[in-house]
């Protein structure tokens, strides 16, 4: 099977199978002509091997308790190293249901309550809910926008918060949803030299790993004496579109932090062996480079449509460079509207795009739109945002 245009334009149809993307919007909004550009999965059906590997789970007709660790955790490294150059060794992996529970558990085991976690907003929503429910104290020092529109990182701020001892954490997100930033290695060379000085965790989301457009990604895993301070969240979900099985990876050189994020799990029960889940995600990890590769040309074509349609039809409209992530970051402040009555405008337009502060304060006047998805439908869903933001 060639994974080309042709079969990316075919797209999947969605509804009617408890989709929160399309099922969930209908029922809540009411309007079955809404195109729904908001939730971070894809309209893609998942690569044939994984559909393969479920069929083979689903023959069984037995699903009892499933061994759940080594191969998975050995799948893991060698995608890894394979796509990304990052030497893990099997026995430095934990299995998780989501990558929401290891941000979760990764801040239970390696603060204390009353400690400060460090966010960088805008950030993915979560983010803030992970520091706030554990009874830490969330520390946010909010990234910096260039006149380009580019997001960096304010470390001289984030010094200031570890150095007086504000934040004993960070909570950084790699690539970053929503500013579809791929960090530079001297910037997380600078990030890590900052946590190492001050003794801070450095827990590091790269879910958005594999969309990374130009270039490669940089795991922090790379950064040397990273290894000392990180922990790396990782999944096959969103980049294979198997979010709705549940399966994460948590990854962590240092052998201390491993255990404590290992006895926090045991401690709340977590476990992560859902048969289909594990099956699913090694076949992602072994069988499917190909599919990921057409995946990522057609992503790359959908963002430079979006970017020119935009600039020539929405010209208040400012996109974000977006070097990584299917998630498009839009600046509608140019318009003078309210957030509700912008998205008020784009649900009568029957477009259904994330409300900036879901991302925090930093994303108002801001939307996301979630450009993975066939290209008629992002066609469809550009031109009706034009007739109310154009
Ligand atoms: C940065 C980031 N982390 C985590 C998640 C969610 O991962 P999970 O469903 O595995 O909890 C998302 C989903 O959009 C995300 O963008």
């Amino acid at each position: 099977m060639s994974f080309d245009k042709a079969y990316f334009d075919a797209g999947i149809t969605r509804v009617g199978t408890q989709c929160e993307k399309w099922d969930g919007m209908i029922a809540a909004a009411g309007d079955p002509e809404m195109i729904p550009m908001w939730v971070a999965d894809m309209d893609f059906p998942s690569a044939p091997a994984i559909q393969e590997a479920l069929r083979e789970v689903l023959g069984w007709g037995t699903w009892g308790y499933t061994i759940s660790g080594r191969k998975d955790a050995e799948a893991l490294c060698a995608y890894w190293a394979r796509r990304h150059g990052v030497t893990i060794a099997p026995d430095e992996v934990l299995m998780s249901p989501c990558v929401v529970t290891g941000l979760r558990l990764a801040v239970r085991a390696l603060t204390k309550p009353g400690d400060g976690v460090m966010i960088n907003p805008p950030v993915y929503g979560p983010f803030f809910g992970s520091v706030r429910g554990n009874e830490r104290a969330l520390v946010e020092s909010p990234l910096a926008v260039g006149e380009d529109g580019r997001y960096r990182i304010d470390f001289a701020d984030m010094e200031r918060r570890l150095a007086s001892r504000e934040a004993a954490a960070v909570m950084f997100c790699s690539p970053h949803n929503p500013c579809g930033r791929a960090w530079t290695r001297e910037e997380l060379a600078e990030l890590v030299a900052l946590c190492r000085k001050y003794g801070a965790p450095l827990i590091c989301d790269e879910i958005h790993a594999d969309f990374v457009f130009e270039g490669s990604h940089h795991s922090i895993l790379t950064i040397e004496g990273a290894e000392e301070i990180a922990v790396m969240l990782c999944a096959a979900s969103k980049t294979f579109n198997v979010a709705g099985l549940q399966q994460s990876s948590i990854v962590c050189k240092n052998p201390k932090m491993l255990e404590a994020i290992r006895n926090e799990m045991d401690a709340a029960g977590v476990k992560a062996g859902n048969a289909f889940a594990l099956a699913a995600t090694r076949a992602a990890y072994t069988a499917c480079d190909e599919w990921l590769d057409g995946l990522k040309a057609y992503l790359v074509d959908n963002r430079d449509f979006a970017m020119a349609y935009i600039a020539e039809h929405m010209p208040k409209v400012k996109v974000t460079p977006l070097d990584a992530t299917y998630l498009m970051w839009l600046d509608c402040s140019a318009l003078g509207l309210e957030q509700q009555a912008l998205l008020e405008k784009l649900a009568a337009a029957h477009v259904k795009v994330n409300d900036g502060l879901f991302f925090g304060e930093h994303g108002r006047g801001f939307i996301r739109l979630n450009i993975g998805c066939p290209r008629a439908q992002l066609e469809r869903a550009l031109a009706q945002m034009k007739t109310v933001l154009g």
